[in-house]
């Protein structure tokens, strides 16, 4: 397979998308769509939102230092895309949603409890890059439906039906994993035998009677 040289954006795909709630000093809230955030530290627990300078959000996030990750399911899709297309400066976004607001545990802003995970975080710090901020943040509380948990106390995050944003299109998350941390050493014989069936690429190359890679469709003869 040839390559083609591809410059001037960040081909980074897939990445989450989540609905950012923030509260100004007069107590005014509001809530906007955000793709370009991530995990980067995990003692202190740490997470990233890139924000233009131009958007409410900003403001109000950079007046209090604090705001709130809610992670959409699959049946928000359309809130969340409608939340990255109006601005609060126009449209009250959480009374046209009808977004419950439920009052922080450790911050002074409201998550939304109809998103399955909610992440309250402290701005640490502000790093202008270019045409956005990057704002570090201290996750200081999470709020995870307890539908999500099973008997032993695990998270399981696919039970949330979570949105996954790729080159400017939503698509749901999967819910049968193809693999877990660690499985291609595993020396546990649970794990070999649930994962037996995931070769290497090397393997399915060879093997194409048994590939779970998409198969070649065939021209129609006429
Ligand atoms: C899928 C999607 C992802 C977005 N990601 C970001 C982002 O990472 N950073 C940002 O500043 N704006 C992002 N936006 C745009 C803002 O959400 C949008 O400008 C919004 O209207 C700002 O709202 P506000 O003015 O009420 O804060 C995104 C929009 C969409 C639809």
């Amino acid at each position: 397979m040839s390559k083609q040289e591809f410059k001037g954006s960040v081909v980074l795909n897939p990445v989450p998308v989540v609905l950012i709630t923030s509260k100004n000093k007069e107590g005014k809230e509001n809530v906007f769509t955000v793709a370009w955030t991530g995990t980067i530290c995990t003692k202190p627990p740490m997470l990233s939102i890139s924000i233009r300078p131009e958007r409410l959000s900003y403001e109000y996030i950079k007046e209090t230092l604090e705001f709130t990750v809610n992670l959409p399911s699959s049946h928000q899709v359309r809130e969340t895309d409608f939340c990255g297309v109006r601005s609060g400066k126009d449209t009250d976004k959480i009374k046209e949603m009808g977004f419950t607001m439920k009052k922080g545990t450790h911050i002074d802003v409201p998550y939304i409890k109809e998103c399955p995970i909610n992440i309250e975080c402290k701005v640490k710090s502000i790093i202008p890059l270019g045409t956005h901020d990057l704002f570090l943040a201290e996750v200081v509380g999470s709020h995870i439906n307890s539908d999500l948990l099973d008997e032993k106390g695990k998270i399981h995050f696919e039970w949330a039906n979570l949105v996954n944003y790729c080159h400017g299109e939503y698509f749901p998350m999967s819910k049968k994993p193809i693999g877990q941390f660690g499985f291609s050493v595993a020396k546990n014989s649970e794990l070999i035998e649930k994962y037996k069936h995931i070769k290497t690429f090397n393997e399915y190359k060879s093997d194409d009677n048994k590939t779970i890679l998409p198969k070649k469709k065939k021209k129609k003869k006429y």
